[in-house]
């Protein structure tokens, strides 16, 4: 674990320049606006490490899966969110000198992430090997206002000299993905253009031919005056340069405002897609960096008023929390219901920028809370309209009739990864997919959308749970074998607690909904019957199953197993482990780790979070108790449903402990891969972790709850939340709670078990 930032409430600082720790700050610095993200690469060269990365959402590509002995079933590609144009590079010479913070001595670095108002800055001095010392300050932001465009200022002067400084801002799509399976490039060029101040490059990807587009352009300022320059032009392949020479004297100003406009065809016509790109970035331009900067700061402002959260008396979980606030609201907008949330949002490239269950397991809360209905209802309809795909995926397997699997990791609802066991059988993301129906109805109380679509996807999975279990004459009970919970470290198990509980969950919750359609809508209820054909007999099997479904448990401990063979394991602590053997997956061989009874992330325990209101407080305890001493929780989004639960069976100490793992889990550096991106969708955990945490959020039966605990290290807190169409400000001290209505929608709620009214634009006072 590295800690090298500064703690700051609103900025994540970084002072001094360690390249050591480059990739992880480029990852921690990145910037995004929901359609695309940047790494916080240098603008300038840079030969030290550093993983360039700028990407444009839902534009990837199909790469050949890598399986050592291919066997029927296997996905056929594994999808990449493609690393696209470096739109940021502006190359500095300095009387001939290339600025290279690799190669050059740096002063007074500060790389600073103002997420207030969403925007990084960086600052140096560099003195070259020629002795020329300039100082530099850039500052840049990817628009939250306007889709498309990207803007820089880049300020240099110099020290110690008078001399020429020459400037190069360009466009480069001859980009490689570091993690491609068969170190093949994606791109290919389909034109490009440069003259002075402005160029473009327009790229398309092999196999699917997604177009993308970068549109260039700049103004150069001299102590405060705009210079016309001469330009020297320059293209190569994929490739578009400006260079402006400037004479200048020492401690004179050159400002560079660089505006680029990046679209792709996801959004426009190929045939249009030059123009509009280049309208877009001359619509930047003419507004100028003050007019969009002003713009940015608007826009961050209304994110942070219905997403901040404070805390008093700690400073490093009050940075945490905004972080992993601002980077979620610069991930993912909820415009276009075709994108979602890549486990590393645009911060790198692991994991593909691919869908996993994390978005209804752990994102979903976040958007309902924070964010109009509209954002959340299209995280479902991404789902909903994968239906089919989900449904040829069971084909594929062999299911019938209309059995739906959805995959674990997806672009556009196939199957796409390397991996067989452990990704592919991991059947209980479907569990997660029907519980995220639940989850939204639930707290929106949108029944409408359960006729207009979720029914639909609620009988593919069924249908799949339905063929998926077996009759286990032995048992007398139907069994699932040769799953994979989310435990990761266990593969091909038979019985996981969770995957068998989620999967009669949703076969409950499937009849629930046919019920609630049968009775409140019944015209919609008989098309729907009659469009997926379902039967009395079905239902009576899926009752059956529900009654007779074995669930593994071990009476004398009063917990549930996590699959059959979890107690024949050697039972060992984590912390009876000598330290120098974790993390368990760089120090030990797979075969030792699937063998061994610790635990990656959440799993019985993932069953009691969705699911708490079936268990009571003492099953909740023991099972907690004795699962969380064997979880090295080496997915990052173990620790958020711990602090969860933590706080439920009221161990406030293990909350908070499991709480500042989640939240500082990038900026510290617990999981040491934060320089391949950082974890986006746990820190949408880290807001549930504090939010039904500490705050005790639940909606039940169309009431809001909340039961507020305080860790000792807090003085106070306070968080928004969007319910229903109110927005609540609720704040809490170890003796008082106050929640202040800031709408004129009356909400009703519960607090400790006693009911409340908060009328428009009332406060509600409670003392504990
Ligand atoms: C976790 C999965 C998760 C995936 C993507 C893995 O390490 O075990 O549960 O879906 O990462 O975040």
């Amino acid at each position: 674990m590295k800690q090298y930032l500064k703690l700051d409430e609103w900025n994540i600082i970084e002072e001094g320049f360690n390249p050591e720790n480059n990739e992880i700050s480029e990852s921690i610095f990145s910037l995004g606006n929901g359609f695309m993200g940047q790494r916080a690469n240098f603008e300038e060269e840079y030969s030290g490490n550093s993983l360039q990365g700028s990407y444009i959402a839902g534009v990837y590509f199909p790469d050949k899966t890598r399986v050592g002995w291919w066997k029927n079933g296997y996905p056929e590609y594994f999808a990449k969110v493609l690393n696209s144009t470096n739109w940021i590079g502006i190359n500095i010479v300095i009387d001939g000198e290339s600025l290279n913070l690799g190669e050059c001595e740096v002063k007074n670095f500060t790389r600073i992430l103002h997420m207030k108002e969403g925007y990084l800055e960086r600052a140096f001095n560099a003195i070259l090997k020629n002795g020329k010392e300039i100082r530099v300050n850039s500052k840049r932001f990817i628009s939250m206002a306007r889709n498309e465009i990207g803007t820089i200022k880049y300020s240099i002067s110099p020290i110690n000299f008078d001399g020429c400084i020459e400037i190069t801002p360009y466009l480069d799509g001859d980009i490689i993905n570091k993690d491609s399976n068969y170190d093949e490039k994606f791109w290919l060029e389909v034109l490009k253009g440069v003259k002075p101040y402005e160029g473009y490059v327009m790229l398309k990807t092999k196999k699917l031919d997604f177009n993308i587009c970068s549109y260039m352009r700049f103004d150069i300022t001299k102590n405060g005056e705009k210079l016309n320059t001469s330009i020297d032009t320059f293209q190569k392949d994929k490739y578009i340069s400006n260079t402006a020479k400037i004479d200048c004297c020492k401690n004179d100003e050159i400002v560079v405002y660089k505006y680029v406009a990046n679209t792709s065809s996801r959004y426009y016509d190929i045939d249009t897609l030059r123009e509009v790109t280049e309208d877009l970035s001359l619509q930047a331009q003419n507004a100028g960096f003050q007019t969009l900067f002003e713009e940015q700061v608007k826009a961050w402002d209304e994110k942070w008023t219905h997403s901040d959260i404070i805390i008093k008396g700690d400073v490093e979980a009050q940075q945490a929390i905004r972080f992993n606030i601002f980077q979620l609201n610069q991930t993912y907008t909820g415009q276009d219901e075709r994108l979602n949330i890549g486990p590393k949002g645009f911060t790198g490239e692991k994991y593909g920028g691919s869908t996993y269950w994390d978005t209804e397991a752990y994102c979903l809360p976040f958007y309902l809370s924070t964010a109009e209905e509209k954002v959340s209802k299209n995280l479902l309809l991404y789902r909903y309209k994968q239906l089919d795909k989900a449904i040829e995926n069971a084909e594929k397997l062999g299911f019938t009739n209309g059995s739906a699997l959805y995959p674990m990791v997806t672009m556009n609802g196939e199957e796409c990864h390397n991996e067989w066991e452990i990704t592919f059988e991991e059947i209980h993301r479907n569990g997660a997919i029907a519980y995220g129906i639940y989850n939204y109805v639930n707290y929106t109380g949108d029944k409408s959308y359960l006729g207009e679509y979720g029914l639909d996807v609620l009988v593919g999975i069924s249908r799949f749970w339905a063929q998926r279990v077996n009759f286990s004459t032995g048992k007398n009970k139907y069994v699932m074998l040769g799953v994979t919970g989310p435990n990761e470290y266990e593969n091909n198990v038979n019985n996981n607690w969770y995957t068998n509980t989620i999967a009669t969950w949703t076969l409950e919750y499937t009849i629930d909904v046919i019920n609630y359609l049968k009775e409140n809508d019944i015209k919609r209820f008989n098309e729907l019957e009659n469009k997926l054909n379902i039967s009395p007999e079905e239902l009576e099997n899926w009752q059956h199953i529900i009654e007779n479904m074995y669930y593994p448990e071990d009476k004398n401990l009063g917990v549930f197993l996590q699959q059959d063979g979890y107690m024949d394991k050697e039972q060992v602590l984590v912390k009876d482990l000598d330290s120098k053997h974790l993390p368990l997956n760089q120090k030990w061989s797979w075969d030792r780790i699937l063998r061994s009874c610790f635990i990656k992330q959440a799993d019985v325990l993932q069953g009691l979070y969705f699911l708490e209101d079936r268990y009571n407080i003492d099953t909740v305890k023991r099972n907690f108790e004795f699962y969380e001493p064997r979880t090295v929780h080496e997915s990052s989004l173990s620790p958020c449903i711990h602090t969860i639960l933590a706080s439920k069976i009221g161990n406030v100490e293990k909350a908070y402990e499991m709480y500042l793992r989640t939240a500082r889990l990038d900026l510290d550096n617990y999981n040491n891969d934060t320089c391949d991106g950082c974890h986006t969708t746990s820190m949408a955990g880290t807001w549930m972790a504090f939010v039904q945490g500490f705050g005790g959020l639940r909606v039940k039966n169309d009431k809001l709850i909340l039961n507020p605990l305080i860790p000792d290290q807090w003085e106070g807190y306070s968080f928004k939340v969007m319910y229903r169409g109110s927005l609540l400000k609720v704040d809490v001290t170890s003796n008082n709670i106050d929640i202040n209505n800031e709408t004129d929608k009356e909400v009703l709620l519960s607090i400790y078990d006693k009911n409340y009214t908060i009328k428009g634009y009332e406060t509600l006072n409670i003392r504990r």
